[in-house]
């Protein structure tokens, strides 16, 4: 691949999405061949087996590589009131374990949460402490792909953002949830989008905050005035604004899937780009693991989504998709969007950044956390170099965030069925971990 080779990741980024475009426009179907000879007369027969499992678990589905770890998993579908049709996975709880609901962020999908394996990911590690594990994925990625009448090829279907998702999706998977198990009230954790969603749904739907017991927030991509000057966040918004950027409405899908593990040379390319975006941490970077990645990102998105966060990151307001003057006039009775209501999310909520992450800043986490309707506490992940995939990816990712969040859950153990008491601040106080703490493993 000459084609490749000098180039920098952000050209790569950029040749990606407008080839992206055309071979979703050719609907090219790509077949790997699997039984090639590669064989490598360095390898261990262990080695070998490492890297054929590692293979596998690229192209196994969720609930198959859920199933391969040896844990019980169902698949389910979910309709929304719009029509969407949605996947859900789950790893089956025993009788009466509290359902725990796990969303993903942008170009991800429920594989985000079981990617890393069962030593790792938090959807296991939930299962091991005897959590019901429901995965959600978003109307448009590769689990949900499919409506009762519109036709994902089509153009209708991908007339969604993020606010599509929290006002309908969250609901759909969360009321199917508490019906399928009979429980009142579900734990609720997100990475990224899968927060933003969330809050979209809490301030909108206020009376789904009653459904939730506490909300793990990590890495919530809310507020995003720090993030304006991110060079890859330019581009893409650039990118929009060309002939060929201006008409897509599917992006980051199956196509990108084959393009980044094509060959040695466009692998490295898509790392760079993939830290370039997020931030750099090379220390917690499983670079052995990263095919599993690259198997299963990024899991497609609606180009609306990708355009609405770029409002959010330009106008510094957390609100609903702006469109013509007009349009506004006539969807929101002003000339743009009012913001979305965080005070009116009350669910308690616990907060999880880091200082690396070059998609959510700090400060504007902790704006944030101001005004949300009942912060009940942060933590700054103690790593300056944790970025905004690690709460997913990181080698020591349950040492320097799980244990914080079991600790958080443990707090509110028994108060699952009562709605009437909240969880104070002062409940959760979790004493800070010390130096020894965060080395030992
Ligand atoms: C998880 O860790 C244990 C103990 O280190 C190891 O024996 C096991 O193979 C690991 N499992 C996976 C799937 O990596
Ligand atoms: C989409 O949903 C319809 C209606 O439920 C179903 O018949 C069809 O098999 C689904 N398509 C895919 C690709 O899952
Ligand atoms: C936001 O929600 C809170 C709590 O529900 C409410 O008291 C307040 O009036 C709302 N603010 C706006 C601007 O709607
Ligand atoms: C709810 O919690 C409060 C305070 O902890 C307790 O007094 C009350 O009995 C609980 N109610 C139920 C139904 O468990």
């Amino acid at each position: 691949m000459l084609l490749f080779k000098k180039c920098n990741p952000l050209t790569l980024l950029l040749y990606c999405l407008i080839l992206n475009c055309v071979l979703t426009l050719t609907r090219c179907q790509f077949i790997i061949d699997e039984d090639e000879d590669d064989s490598n007369e360095d390898e261990t027969p262990e080695e070998r087996a490492e890297r054929k499992s590692i293979e596998e678990d690229s192209y196994l589905t969720v609930d198959k590589l859920i199933a391969k770890y040896g844990y019980p998993t169902e698949v389910h579908q979910v309709t929304t009131e719009d029509g969407y049709i949605l996947t859900m996975h789950r790893i089956r709880g025993k009788q009466g374990a509290q359902p725990f609901f796990l969303q993903h962020g942008l170009v991800d999908s429920s594989a985000g949460y079981v990617v890393m394996g069962p030593n790792v990911s938090l959807a296991y590690l939930l299962a091991d402490n005897n959590y019901d594990v429901w995965l959600g994925n978003a109307r448009g990625n590769r689990y949900s792909r499919n409506h009762t009448t519109l036709d994902p090829d089509g153009k209708k279907f991908w007339e969604f953002s993020w606010h599509e998702i929290g006002m309908y999706d969250l609901p759909a998977m969360i009321d199917y949830v508490l019906k399928t198990t009979g429980f009142k009230r579900i734990q609720y954790a997100g990475h990224s989008q899968g927060c933003t969603a969330f809050f979209v749904m809490c301030s909108m739907r206020p009376e789904y905050n009653k459904k939730i017991i506490m909300m793990q927030a990590l890495a919530p991509a809310v507020y995003a005035k720090e993030t304006e000057e991110h060079p890859y966040i330019r581009a893409i918004s650039l990118y929009f604004n060309t002939l060929v950027g201006s008409s897509i409405t599917e992006m980051f899908n199956a196509e990108f899937r084959f393009l980044c593990r094509m060959t040695e040379e466009t692998e490295r390319l898509c790392i760079e780009a993939v830290f370039g975006i997020v931030g750099r941490n090379w220390n917690e970077f499983n670079r052995k693991k990263f095919p599993i990645i690259l198997g299963h990102y990024p899991a497609g998105v609606a180009a609306k989504q990708v355009k609405h966060f770029i409002q959010v990151i330009k106008t510094g307001k957390f609100a609903p998709y702006s469109y013509s003057t007009n349009k506004n006039m006539l969807l929101y009775k002003e000339r743009e969007p009012p913001r979305y209501n965080l005070t009116a999310v009350t669910v308690p909520t616990y907060v999880y950044y880091s200082k690396n992450d070059l998609l959510c800043h700090p400060a504007d986490v902790e704006d944030m956390y101001r005004d949300l309707g009942r912060p009940i506490g942060k933590y700054l992940v103690p790593q300056k170099e944790f970025n905004h995939m690690d709460f997913l990816w990181a080698i020591n990712v349950r040492r320097l965030v799980y244990s914080r969040m079991l600790k958080v859950l443990g707090k509110v153990k028994d108060r699952r069925d009562n709605v009437s008491v909240y969880p104070t601040p002062k409940d959760i106080e979790i004493p800070e971990l010390n130096s020894k703490e965060l080395e030992s493993d």
